[in-house]
């Protein structure tokens, strides 16, 4: 998976690219009141959503698996004047430091993995990651939208619930759409999550 992003990546071939932050983010951060502390987002790519959270008073950590996008994200942060961590790193395999975390974010990250064991040891990883009541929020592609041409991986209600559960309380799981600069956006589910006691 990392070759096929570092390719896509190289030859700009990104369409989940926005250039700015999802309004899911923004207005789940608003509605649920979710307080600046200390942030993840896993996958960050080149980093609008990290930079956006730093904006908005979070101590805010990107890491994502391909190089590129990680050097594209502090060449954002630099540019913006905004003060964020970028790391490189495998998030299923390696060791994510300036943890515990109060809030982790994830916008097409949890859902590129295929397998259902590694979507639930992405979650285990996840929760270990968070201090107590810490919340994730993720974008997931939705399952049941009928497609005629590609789109982001695409993942049922169940794919979610069933890696999750052990794990985390779930708060909110809604169908909705991803942000797009496109002339259509595709569903998604915005799920947001409680570390479990
Ligand atoms: C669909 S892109 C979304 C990027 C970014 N979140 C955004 O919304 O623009 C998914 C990102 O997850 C990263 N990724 C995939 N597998 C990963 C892993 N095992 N560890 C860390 N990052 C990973 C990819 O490199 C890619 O940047």
């Amino acid at each position: 998976m990392e070759e096929t992003f570092r390719a896509m990546y190289e030859a700009g071939d990104t369409p989940w690219e926005l250039h700015r932050p999802d309004c899911n983010l923004i207005e789940m951060v608003r509605d649920y009141h979710i307080a600046p502390g200390p942030v993840l987002d896993i996958g960050c790519g080149t980093g609008n959503n990290t930079i956006w959270l730093a904006r908005h008073g979070f101590t805010a950590t990107g890491c994502d698996v391909t190089e590129i996008a990680v050097r594209q994200a502090m060449a954002k942060a630099a540019e913006a004047q905004v003060s964020c961590t970028f790391l490189r790193l495998d998030f299923l395999k390696d060791a994510v430091t300036g943890g515990p975390f109060a809030f982790l974010f994830d916008r097409g990250c949890f859902h590129s993995f295929d397998s259902a064991g590694d979507r639930r040891r992405f979650a285990e990883k996840a929760a270990s990651l968070l201090s107590q009541e810490g919340l994730w929020l993720s974008l997931v592609g939705n399952r049941d939208e009928i497609r005629e041409s590609s789109g982001p991986p695409q993942r049922s209600a169940l794919d979610i619930i069933s890696a999750v559960e052990p794990f985390f309380e779930i708060q909110l799981l809604k169908s909705n759409f991803f942000d797009t600069n496109r002339d259509s956006a595709h569903r998604n589910w915005v799920c947001l999550m409680k570390k479990r006691a």
